[in-house]
């Protein structure tokens, strides 16, 4: 469902609300400047088209132990090539790297995805805070529909990457995104611990988009 364009997420940013936590974060900044370039009625266009498309699997979630190697480059995480590569403990992280690096990297193949790796476990204890009530949140499908595919203003959680989700939630605790819908979520974040931002990522990205 479409939101009026003044209550959209590029009038967010326009109106110089977004902000990352981290500043060391160069593409916030970046986005931000496209919102301020943009006319109204290019708002309005680009809501239209974007919203005309429909949202397709790009990200595959894998539980696992161990993960290949990776740098960071270009905003994203490659793996490790030649001598280099190899397999390290994913530990408490979420790895989302392409799933061929010269696909995405240099030919910008918009059907080559991503594998986003995910601890062992997360997936099943994002699902428990997202869709049962606890004392530590409230349960996202109250907001964000029953089958967490957004309801009006309120955005789709599904099939996302869960780089965005948690940093999102990072940047709502923090108190540095100011949308003028964010402060629905101030209560929801307040309490959330780390592990807790990392399980939900992992369980809202395994979704399959909604058709
Ligand atoms: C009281 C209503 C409410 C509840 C409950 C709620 N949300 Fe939200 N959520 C919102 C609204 C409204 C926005 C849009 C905020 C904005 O525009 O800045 C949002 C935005 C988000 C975003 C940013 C998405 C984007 O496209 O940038 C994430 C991630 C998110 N919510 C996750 C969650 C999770 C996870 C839960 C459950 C633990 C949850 N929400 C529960 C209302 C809610």
């Amino acid at each position: 469902m479409v939101a009026a364009p003044e209550e959209g997420k590029l009038n967010d940013f326009k109106r110089d609300g977004r902000h990352s936590a981290d500043a060391r974060k160069p593409n916030t900044p970046i986005m931000a400047g496209f919102g301020i370039a943009m006319t109204d009625e290019e708002i309005r266009q680009s809501a239209d088209y974007f919203s005309s498309m429909q949202w397709t699997p790009w990200i595959e979630v894998v539980e696992a132990d161990t993960v290949p190697k990776t740098r960071p480059a270009g905003g994203m995480w490659l793996r490790l090539e030649g001598a280099e590569a190899g397999t390290e403990p994913l530990g408490k992280r979420i790895i989302e790297t392409p799933k061929n690096t010269e696909y995405t990297e240099r030919l910008r193949n918009p059907r080559s995805g991503f594998t986003a790796y995910v601890p062992k476990g997360s997936i099943a204890k994002g699902e428990a805070l997202a869709m049962k009530p606890s004392a530590k949140t409230t349960q996202c499908t109250i907001c964000h529909g029953p089958a967490l595919n957004g309801l009006a203003v309120v955005p789709t959680l599904r099939g996302r990457s869960p780089s965005y989700l948690a940093r999102q939630l990072a940047d709502i605790k923090q108190g540095t995104r100011h949308g003028l819908w964010s402060p629905l979520m101030a209560p929801v974040v307040a309490n959330l611990t780390a592990d807790d931002i990392l399980n939900l990522s992992a369980y809202l990205s395994s979704l399959p988009p909604a058709p």
